[in-house]
C-alpha cells in the first residue's frame, strides 16, 4: 500500500492556540502535509473550561484543512496539559508462578508486574497516559531493560508513570469528539514537543525541554533515553503581558505589541531607553524601558523559578548535561535564552522540531513543536487517522514525484 495513504494526524489543544499537523513516516522522518493553527476558546491554563469552546476552535481550525486538502481527519493523538499532570515514580514486585523450572519471563508476567506497580500508585480519579519502564530487576538483580525471554522466581520493575485527572481527560475527549474527531491517545504537551525537538543523544545523556505556552509552562526530563519527570507550572507568556496591561494602565493587545517587538530576554544589553508605540495615523505612546523590563524580568524569574523547583525536586537541576531545550510560543521572545541560561545556571537552546520532510518550513517553529510531536508518535504507533478521499488519492499517486509543489498549492494558504 502507498504509504503516503497512512496518514497520522497530531492535534496541539492549547490554552490560546489550536494547531494542527497532517504527516506520513517516510525514511524515518515525519514528512508534512498539512498543518494548520487557529485561536483556542474555553481553555483555562492548559484544561478545558467548557466543551463547545474547544471543540469550535477544533472544528474550525481543522475544518479549514479538512477542506483545502479533502481529508478527512477521523481520529489524533491529542495534547493534555495543566498542572494536574503528575509524574509518579513507582516500583512493583510479582512472583513468577510457573510449572517449569525453565519457565521464561513473557508479556503476561509484564503486563501484571506493570499492574502491579500501577494500581499501587494511581488514585481512582486519575487516567494514566503513559507508563515508562525505567529498570527490571530479576530476584533483586537490577540494571535490566528487557526481561521478555529471562527466568527467575521474582520479577520487579520501576516506572515513571504519566496521570491526568480523568475530568479533565474526558473533557478534552468529549470536545474532540463533538468536533468529530477521536482522541486516540492524550500526550502531555511538554512530552510530545521534546519528541520533535530532542536528538537521542540529547536523551541518552540527560536533557530537559521546557514548553512555555501562553497560560502554563511545562518541564519534562530525558535521561538514559527515557523520560524520566514531567512537571507543569500554571504560569506562561501571557502572565507577562497581563502584568505589562496592569502596571502599565494599557489595553492587552498594547501589551502583547510591546512585548513581541520590543522585548528581549538579553536584559543587560544596551538598548534604546524609549518604547514607541502606536503612531501611523494612531496615537503614539511612548514607554520607558527600563520600567517594562523590571516587569518581564520579574515575570520570567518567577516562572523559571518555579521550574526550577520543579526540576530540583526531580533531582535534576543542574544535572543535565545535555541543557535545556525551550519550546513553545513563549520561546519566540527574543533572546529568551541569554535570560533562561542565567535563571536555570545551565545551557539553553531554542527547540526546532527535526527529521521533518514535505512542506515542512511553516511548522519549524518552537510553537509547532508539540502538533509534530504527537504526529510523530502516532506515526510510530501507526495509529493513522487520515483517510484521503478518493479524489484525493488521485492527485496524491499523481504527484508522488513531486508531493512539494501539490502540496505547497493545497496550503498555499500558509
Ligand atoms: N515573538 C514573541 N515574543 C514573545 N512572546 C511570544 C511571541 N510570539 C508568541 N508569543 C507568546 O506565546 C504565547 C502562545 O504560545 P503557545 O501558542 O505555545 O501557547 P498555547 O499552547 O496556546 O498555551 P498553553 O501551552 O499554555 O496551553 C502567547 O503568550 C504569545 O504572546
Ligand atoms: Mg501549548
Amino acid at each position: 500500500m502507498d504509504s503516503k495513504l497512512n496518514f497520522v494526524t497530531g492535534l496541539d489543544v492549547g490554552t490560546e492556540n489550536v494547531r494542527a499537523v497532517i504527516g506520513t513516516l517516510e525514511d524515518g522522518k515525519l514528512a508534512i502535509y498539512g498543518y494548520n493553527e487557529g485561536k483556542s476558546d474555553g481553555m483555562r491554563k492548559g484544561v478545558p473550561a467548557n466543551l463547545n469552546g474547544p471543540a469550535r476552535s477544533i472544528d474550525v481550525m481543522l475544518g479549514e484543512a479538512e477542506r483545502m486538502g479533502d481529508y478527512d481527519v477521523r481520529s489524533a493523538y491529542v495534547s493534555i496539559n495543566g498542572s494536574q499532570i503528575l509524574s509518579t515514580h513507582t516500583h512493583g514486585m510479582i512472583a513468577i508462578v510457573s510449572n517449569s523450572a525453565d519457565h521464561e519471563i513473557n508479556d503476561e508476567d509484564m503486563d501484571r508486574v506493570e499492574n502491579v506497580a500501577v494500581t499501587s500508585c494511581i488514585s481512582a480519579n486519575r487516567d494514566v497516559l503513559d507508563v515508562v519502564p525505567l529498570e527490571y530487576a530479576i530476584d533483586g538483580q537490577g540494571g535490566i531493560k528487557d526481561p521478555i525471554g529471562m527466568s527467575g522466581a521474582r520479577l520487579e520493575m520501576r516506572a515513571n508513570v504519566i496521570s491526568a485527572l480523568t475530568p479533565n481527560c474526558d473533557h478534552l475527549r468529549k470536545a474532540t469528539e463533538q468536533a468529530e474527531v477521536h482522541a486516540e491517545r492524550l500526550i502531555p504537551s511538554v512530552v510530545a514537543a521534546g519528541k520533535a525537538v530532542l536528538t537521542d543523544k540529547q536523551k541518552e545523556n540527560g536533557v530537559a525541554v521546557i514548553d512555555m505556552g501562553s497560560a502554563t509552562t511545562s518541564v519534562a526530563v530525558y535521561e538514559e533515553g527515557d523520560l524520566q519527570y514531567v512537571g507543569v507550572v500554571p504560569a506562561g507568556s501571557n502572565n507577562i503581558t497581563n502584568d505589562l496591561a496592569i502596571l502599565l494602565a494599557i489595553d492587552p493587545d498594547m501589551a502583547e505589541d510591546i512585548k513581541t517587538r520590543f522585548v528581549t530576554g538579553d536584559f543587560d544589553s544596551e538598548k534604546s531607553p524609549v518604547i514607541k508605540v502606536g503612531g501611523k495615523g494612531g496615537h503614539e505612546r511612548n514607554f520607558d524601558r527600563k520600567e517594562v523590563d523590571v516587569v518581564v524580568k520579574a515575570r520570567l524569574e518567577e516562572i523559571f523559578g518555579e521550574v526550577r523547583k520543579k526540576l530540583k525536586s526531580a533531582k535534576y537541576d543542574q544535572r543535565l548535561p545535555e541543557g535545556i531545550v525551550l519550546t513553545g510560543g513563549g520561546a519566540r521572545m527574543r533572546d529568551i535564552e541569554l535570560f533562561a541560561k542565567k535563571a536555570m545556571e545551565a545551557s539553553v537552546k531554542i527547540g526546532i522540531p527535526l527529521n521533518l520532510a514535505g512542506v515542512s518550513d511553516a511548522v519549524e517553529r518552537p510553537e509547532f513543536a508539540a502538533a509534530v510531536g504527537l504526529a510523530m508518535i502516532a506515526a510510530e504507533d501507526q495509529a493513522y487517522s487520515v483517510k484521503p478521499s478518493k479524489k484525493d488519492k488521485k492527485k496524491l499517486k499523481k504527484s508522488s514525484n513531486k508531493s512539494g509543489n501539490f502540496l505547497k498549492k493545497i496550503f498555499s494558504k500558509f
